[in-house]
């Protein structure tokens, strides 16, 4: 992990600058309320510049070359460059810079007790620590319901932590070390006065450091708001940044969703909401731009022009098994397909981004996605999984998990054809497939490319074509691998063509183990990226896509097609492909 070091140095020349836009701008009122340091330095796993100086009295010089992908650095820059910023911006910036022995980040789980704190962000927290990604001075804190102790809060996490399987060294110590460093406070989430018993705690481990502090709120829905307004008025930073963690769902629809974002927004500003879809933070999911922008026999190809259609797949080998309460109320489509799966059809579908900025590369996400025609009924197909016996074995349908309700019509499987009305786009499906309780568990993209016009080996795919078709097959998970599918000719003196496979599979050529999704989104909230999470206006335009037809499903009540637990699902996906023209990649031709 490249580390870059930049200062900001005093300079005895000047007291005054002039900025791009010929303002006279004065910053020692900040320097000497401590806010901004005349002295900083920082260090990133990121590349970037920034060239600013700050004067004796506190002016700031105009920076040689423009500050990128770092957004608070690209706000110190903005403010420098086109107007006074606000103390609270400066704040923001100055603590994230001032050098890691002046200052600390406080993480607080709330929802410690729960599935996702154990399984996920406490074993990714560590995985952090173990890398040396954290700063040098952090603190972590549980807080639930529960009553527990720090000595069982470390209990509890210690049976879910693991090092690295390629380094391992010291591997008990380093545990150790970072159990030290946890602590639980229990509360209730809607209790001002726990939060603020919660404060006082985390005050006294920062030492009276430059405090920034970083919440991850995972806890159900209705309680919500209740925690994000404890948090924000009893326990958020005086000094340094407060940013929150938040996890879907985002509402149900629309209205719902609207309604939870300007509630969130009455108590933070959104530049301090961090929405978290994890698929975001999957290593090849993050390499989709890179592949496709940074390479030449791909970029050109990426249009109607050479692709005939886009697949993106997620399946899962196991049914919803005991987390059926919360499930049922939202059903396949809002738990993958309108997050999850539309993410991955953004990034893959935007324009090129001005830079790699976060604003940036979401304000393309954002036109893809208002570039979208709303998904329409006919172009849907729902499925929910049944009982089955297999070698034996009963396995149990989706209504038979004590937490669904009778009779349940929640699809547990879905399938779709997206369109993009844009002028790259025009014409090409974007299918959707996502299921539980299928027979495989896998998630990958597919691009069907279109078939070679006069191909003179035509006649040895006889008349199936899509035989002959190039695919580019990205496997997010497990096993993560490209291929790319293409002709060749079986060496020998005849002339026969079969389907091969270049390959590149993750596991033989990269010996490093690939950190889990939550450990890059944990640690790009700590540095303040916001590439990664969806902005409020992403997740407005998602939702318009799918509310239309969430609502008429459920109005209609349209009866699933119900399919075999460890089947490969409904009929009915080949069916709405084959409208399209289009034959799932992950069958096998
Ligand atoms: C979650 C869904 O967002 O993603 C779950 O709510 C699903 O239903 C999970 O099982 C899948 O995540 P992963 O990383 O295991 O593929």
């Amino acid at each position: 992990m490249a580390t870059h070091s930049y200062s900001l140095l005093p300079s005895s020349s000047s007291s005054s600058i002039h900025g791009q836009n010929h303002q006279r701008l004065n910053f020692s009122s900040y320097i000497a309320k401590g806010v901004l340091p005349a002295k900083v330095s920082f260090h990133s796993r990121r590349n970037y510049h920034l060239n600013v100086v700050l004067m004796q009295d506190g002016a700031v010089a105009t920076p040689a070359t423009p500050v990128e992908n770092e957004a608070p650095f690209k706000k110190l820059r903005d403010g420098i460059l086109s107007s006074v910023p606000s103390t609270q911006e400066f704040k923001e910036a100055a603590s994230f810079d001032v050098s890691k022995d002046e200052s600390t980040v406080s993480i607080t789980v709330v929802g410690a007790s729960g599935d996702l704190a154990k399984k996920k962000i406490f074993p990714a927290l560590f995985a952090l620590y173990y890398e040396g990604c954290l700063p040098k001075h952090f603190t972590i804190f549980g807080y639930a319901r529960s009553k527990m102790t720090d000595a069982e809060l470390r209990n509890m996490v210690s049976k879910t932590l693991a090092c690295r399987i390629d380094k391992r060294e010291n591997c008990g110590e380093k545990i150790d070390q970072f159990l030290k460093r946890c602590f639980y406070h229990s509360g209730q989430y809607d209790s001002q006065e726990n939060f603020a018993e919660l404060d006082k705690k985390l005050k006294e481990h920062e030492g009276g450091r430059v405090s920034n502090r970083l919440f991850y709120l995972s806890i159900p829905p209705n309680i919500f708001i209740d925690a994000v307004k404890c948090t924000s008025s009893s326990a958020s930073s005086g000094i340094g940044w407060t940013r929150v963690i938040v996890e879907k769902p985002f509402g149900r629809d629309s209205d719902s969703s609207a309604a939870l974002t300007k509630a969130l927004k009455q108590y933070l500003e959104e530049d301090q909401i961090f929405r978290i879809d994890h698929y975001l933070g999957k290593e090849l999911v993050e390499n989709l731009s890179v592949l496709r922008f940074s390479n030449l026999i791909f970029e050109p190809l990426w249009s109607r022009q050479y692709i005939r259609n886009v697949q993106l797949i997620f399946s899962e080998d196991f049914g919803t098994e005991g987390r059926g309460g919360y499930f049922d109320n939202y059903g396949i489509l809002r738990d993958i397909m309108q997050n999850h799966l539309l993410q991955i059809l953004a990034l893959f579908a935007m324009e090129t981004p001005v830079s790699l900025d976060a604003e940036d590369i979401r304000n393309e996400k954002v036109k893809v996605l208002r570039s979208m025609r709303p998904l329409q009924l006919e172009d849907v197909v729902v499925g929910q999984y049944k009982s089955h016996t297999k070698g034996g074995v009963t396995y149990p349908a989706y209504i038979d998990d004590n937490t669904v309700p009778k009779g349940s019509l929640t699809p547990t499987f879905a399938a779709a054809a997206l369109f993009i009305d844009n002028a790259r786009w025009d014409g090409v499906p974007f299918l959707m497939k996502a299921g539980k309780a299928l027979h495989k568990k896998r998630a990958e993209i597919r691009v069907q490319f279109r078939h070679v016009p006069g191909n003179l080996y035509n006649q040895n795919f006889e008349t199936d074509l899509d035989q002959a078709t190039n695919e580019l097959i990205i496997r997010v998970q497990p096993d993560e691998a490209i291929d790319l599918k293409i002709n060749n000719k079986v060496p020998g003196l005849g002339m026969r063509l079969d389907h091969s496979n270049l390959n590149l599979h993750y596991a033989a050529r990269y010996s490093k183990e690939i950190p889990d999704a939550y450990e890059r989104l944990l640690l790009d909230a700590i540095e303040g990226e916001r590439r990664l999470f969806i902005r409020s206006d992403e997740l407005d335009a998602a939702w318009a896509l799918f509310t239309p037809v969430l609502k008429e499903l459920e109005e209609k009540n349209i009866i699933p097609e119900y399919y075999p637990y460890g089947s490969r699902g409904p009929v009915g996906a080949h069916y709405l492909a084959a409208r399209y023209n289009v034959r799932w990649g992950d069958l096998g031709i």
